[in-house]
């Protein structure tokens, strides 16, 4: 027993005090099961199940789940009984860990403020990019997520996240994502502050630009005055292969975002790395050393998570291993799903890999799919991932902009075997959906039932 419950019944907790519609969605979906180790890429439920995580908590777990290296730091912070939360003091590990991530990322970044969460570096990109220009409006690219605050959902654009809440900042326009033209015509007008782009839509659809658009996006930001800001909360930290997504594509952005997969897995911390400029436009007197911070912002926990994981991604090569597992996992992939008419792309960089399907042109199968798209968008996706968690252990996720495509971020740890498990799954899945009519109809039953609660 880890902790008292009120009830006699521990998961009744959450159903009456936390998110019941969340527990009953995921019992719909047959994935309401109760995790009792994670460790790697495996999470073993309370039942004996052995589950295959292909999902990484979207691109948190990099160094896979509860890396011992990565446990034992925090265990040994804690029992340092070191200066927490004293607000202060300089801490010497926010220091350590700013220069390791500045050396890493290269180019003119030199300054790092360190938020809490991803949304909260992009509040940061928002106000440091206005203190800097002097201009208030923000551009961003569609298809984007960055975070679902309201300074960051003002920067995405799809109206499901933001239904509901009223005005985010007025001051926000977007491009198409990868249309160099527009973009050249939108900071040609001078009134932006920045430009915040992720260098592969992974909510999006994992959608990779083409060879020119980030180098083409950051000369018109120079000419244009725009601050040039890349959110790499989950195509960063060696996710794509390289450190950055951006070095693949030989850019130098003004500002990055890094969240999620810094901390290990295992406590919140971000990263908002920068110029000396930009950083000076905001902390440039002594009167301003504190003018924007957060409670939780260089604690101990957070700052000792980032380095031991940094240490874990270079020790075992994880970068070089996403790369080559993202290559192998493609080649599966592509042989698995071939033939498929439903199977439209198979794609990414690294471990950052997404499946695209689209509507079949066979009439039979082509009811049945407008069928689960009137009933909702993301049915068909979630349909798939329910078969290969319930059918096949494997947990995996939809893009939450682009419900089509099917989105494959094993930890970098993950190996061969396991490239071969999943690619054998998937092609199962999709067997079925062309091949079984029973698909559809208990398919769709679920559907409607999922639709109806
Ligand atoms: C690309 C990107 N940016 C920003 C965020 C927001 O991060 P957080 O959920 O930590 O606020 C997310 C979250 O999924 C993300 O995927």
């Amino acid at each position: 027993m880890q902790y008292e419950s009120l009830t006699t019944d521990r998961r009744a907790g959450y159903g009456n005090f936390v998110n019941p519609q969340w527990a009953r969605l995921l019992d719909a979906l047959s994935m309401n099961v109760r995790y009792e180790r994670c460790e790697g890429v495996e999470l073993v439920t309370d039942d004996g199940r052995r589950i295959l995580d292909f999902l990484s908590g979207y691109c948190v777990h990099n160094t896979g789940h509860n890396h011992p290296r990565i446990v034992e730091a925090l265990k040994d912070e804690l029992d340092r009984s070191g200066p927490a939360m004293l607000q202060s003091h300089v801490s010497e590990s926010a220091g350590a860990l700013a220069e390791r991530l500045t050396a890493k990322a290269g180019g003119i970044l030199r300054k790092v403020f360190f938020p809490s969460t991803g949304s909260e570096g992009v509040e940061t990109a928002i106000k440091f990019s206005r203190a800097h220009t002097g201009r208030r409006h923000l551009l961003y690219a569609d298809g984007a997520f960055h975070g679902l605050t309201c300074g960051a959902l003002s920067l995405m654009g799809h109206p499901f996240w933001r239904e509901g809440f009223g005005e985010m900042l007025p001051e926000t326009a977007s491009v198409p994502f990868g249309d160099i033209a527009e973009l050249e015509r939108r900071l040609g007008t001078g009134r932006f502050a920045m430009f915040i782009v992720e260098p592969v839509q992974s909510e999006g659809g994992v959608r990779i630009p083409g060879p020119d658009y980030l180098r083409a996006a950051q000369e018109i930001c120079r000419r244009t005055g725009t601050v040039f800001v890349l959110d790499e909360v989950q195509s960063g930290m060696h996710r794509t292969g390289p450190f950055l997504a951006a070095h693949h594509f030989g850019v130098e952005p003004d500002m990055v975002i890094l969240a999620k997969a810094l901390s290990g897995g295992l406590v919140p911390v971000a990263a908002v790395l920068m110029t000396e400029t930009l950083y000076r436009s905001v902390y440039g007197s002594l009167k301003r050393s504190i003018i924007h911070t957060s409670t939780f912002s260089e604690n101990g926990l957070s700052m000792r998570a980032g380095l031991a994981a940094l240490d874990v991604l270079e020790e075992e090569r994880l970068g070089e291993r996403a790369a080559e597992m993202g290559e192998l996992l493609r080649a599966r992939l592509r042989d698995a799903l071939a033939g498929y008419e439903m199977v439209k792309e198979v794609r990414g960089l690294g471990l950052l890999c997404g499946i695209e399907f689209t509507a079949p042109r066979s009439l039979s199968r082509r009811l049945a799919f407008e069928s689960f798209m009137a009933i909702h968008p993301a049915m068909f996706g979630q349909i798939v991932v329910m078969r290969l968690f319930r059918d096949h252990n494997i947990l995996t996720q939809i893009c939450g902009n682009n419900h089509l495509v099917l989105k494959a971020a094993p930890p970098l740890t993950a190996e061969v075997r396991h490239i071969h498990r999943f690619a054998e799954a998937i092609g199962e899945v999709v067997r079925c959906i062309h091949e079984s009519p029973s698909f559809w109809t208990e398919a769709l039953g679920l559907a409607r039932r999922v639709a109806n609660i």
